[in-house]
């Protein structure tokens, strides 16, 4: 109607890659075909009960159907430092002035980065990438700078190499560097750190005077005896550190769209303010049963694990019978499996649309986590044992075919 107004904003955003696939699915899916969908971090299961009939009992009172509170209610607030106090020792948080309720975490950080980025400050994030975490700052007019995330076969970060990387980006790097995020264990590549990982970070973001931002969505998903490190248990981190954390993960409430963010006073009151402006915060009841389930048994917690775990182990024996072998990880609900050498040439675009269309397989592109994700894709841990290994059984046929 009016091409001359132009919203400069949403052109910031670039077609969805993942979009691609996804239509494709959307379309087989309609013609009645199964598609075993690996392709989204989505949980599978229901919340556990006694998060839901918290829910029920608490929607049941009319008085909890108004307005809520945007920062979230005190005792959900509460809940989350009581949460880093026992999982991290943290002590000194504050839920005044250290801890906001988000609808998500990506709300919290979408709008944190919203509250704080300046048009033409610059953020560093590590290449490949949740494709939000850089989206979110290109949306904010922010200029991003990237790095290739490099781990080994064990998805350990390579921790010397990255610092040289951050260092050397941070050098070269005009204006200066403000913001930097880290994200362990990693979305798409379910790489972790060290404890002393985030000491570093923190004691170099104090000497380079920048942010950091820390998302460690799945934080309870891990395997193998490897725990995930908070960046609050480095000295210091308070300073110049947020970090956040979501119940999509650990408790199965990825529909239910709750999560925190927690630190740097300055940081969690600016993106209190901005919220203050734009929302009333989550619906009361929702609120009420996230502090249940922050403070209530956590054996849920524990079941995720092990179902996670145990795909995990079904999906790479079942895949490398199939001829697609991939390295194990110990964290996160995703395997980053490096395409068969006999189907690298297709790029993983290509490769994903193949698996889709020909195998009945929906799995993500590297491609679409950045430049440093091709040659990969990503597969979620969303499906049955039964209908991990009759995707197995269809990948092995397609892999056959491309032989002749
Ligand atoms: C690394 C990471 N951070 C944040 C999120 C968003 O989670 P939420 O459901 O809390 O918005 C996801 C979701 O997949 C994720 O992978």
């Amino acid at each position: 109607m009016f091409p001359e107004i132009e919203f400069e904003r949403m052109k910031r955003l670039p077609n969805y890659v993942f979009a691609e696939v996804n239509n494709i699915k959307m379309e087989a899916r309609r013609a009645g075909e199964d598609i075993i969908d690996f392709s989204m971090g989505n949980p599978d299961g229901p919340a556990p009960q006694h998060i839901i009939d918290k829910l029920k009992e608490t929607a049941d009172k009319s008085k909890n159907h108004g307005y809520s509170a945007s920062a979230g209610i005190y005792k959900l607030r509460l809940a989350i430092c009581n949460w880093y106090k026992r999982k991290y020792g943290v002590d000194y948080f504050d839920p005044n002035k250290h801890a906001v309720a988000t609808m998500g975490s990506k709300e919290g950080y979408v709008n944190l980065v919203q509250a704080i980025v300046n048009v033409g400050d610059v953020a560093i994030v590590p290449d490949p990438t949740y494709p939000i975490h850089s989206y979110a700052f290109m949306l904010a007019g922010a200029a991003i700078h990237k790095f290739e995330l490099n781990f080994g076969q064990d998805f350990r970060v390579d921790e010397d190499l990255f610092f040289e990387n951050l260092q050397k980006t941070i050098n070269e790097s005009i204006p200066r560097v403000k913001y930097v995020l880290v994200n362990f264990p990693h979305n798409p590549t379910s790489a972790t750190v060290t404890p002393e990982f985030y000491q570093r970070l923190v004691d170099m973001a104090k000497r380079e005077r920048f942010y950091v931002i820390s998302d460690i969505a799945y934080a309870d998903l891990t395997f193998d005896g490897y725990t995930t490190p908070s960046i609050f248990g480095a000295e210091g981190a308070i300073d110049v550190a947020v970090e956040s954390f979501t119940l999509s993960k650990s408790y199965n409430m990825a529909g239910w769209r709750v999560g925190f963010m927690v630190g740097n006073e300055r940081l969690i009151g600016a993106l209190k303010r901005l919220k203050s402006w734009l929302d009333y915060g989550m619906f009361t009841p929702i609120q009420v049963a996230a502090t249940i389930a922050l403070d209530g048994p956590q054996d849920c917690v524990q079941e995720h694990i092990a179902k996670y775990n145990y795909r995990r182990d079904i999906l790479i024996d079942a895949f490398k019978d199939a001829g697609w072998e991939m390295n194990t990880p110990n964290a996160s609900m995703f395997v980053w499996a490096k395409i068969p050498e006999k189907a690298r040439h297709l790029g993983s675009m290509e490769f994903s649309k193949q698996l889709l269309t020909q195998a009945k397989v929906a799995v993500s592109p590297g491609i679409g986590f950045g430049h440093y994700g091709e040659g990969y894709v990503r597969i979620a841990l969303i499906e049955n044992e039964k209908r991990i290994r009759q995707a197995a059984k269809n990948i092995k046929k397609y892999l056959k075919s491309l032989d002749k």
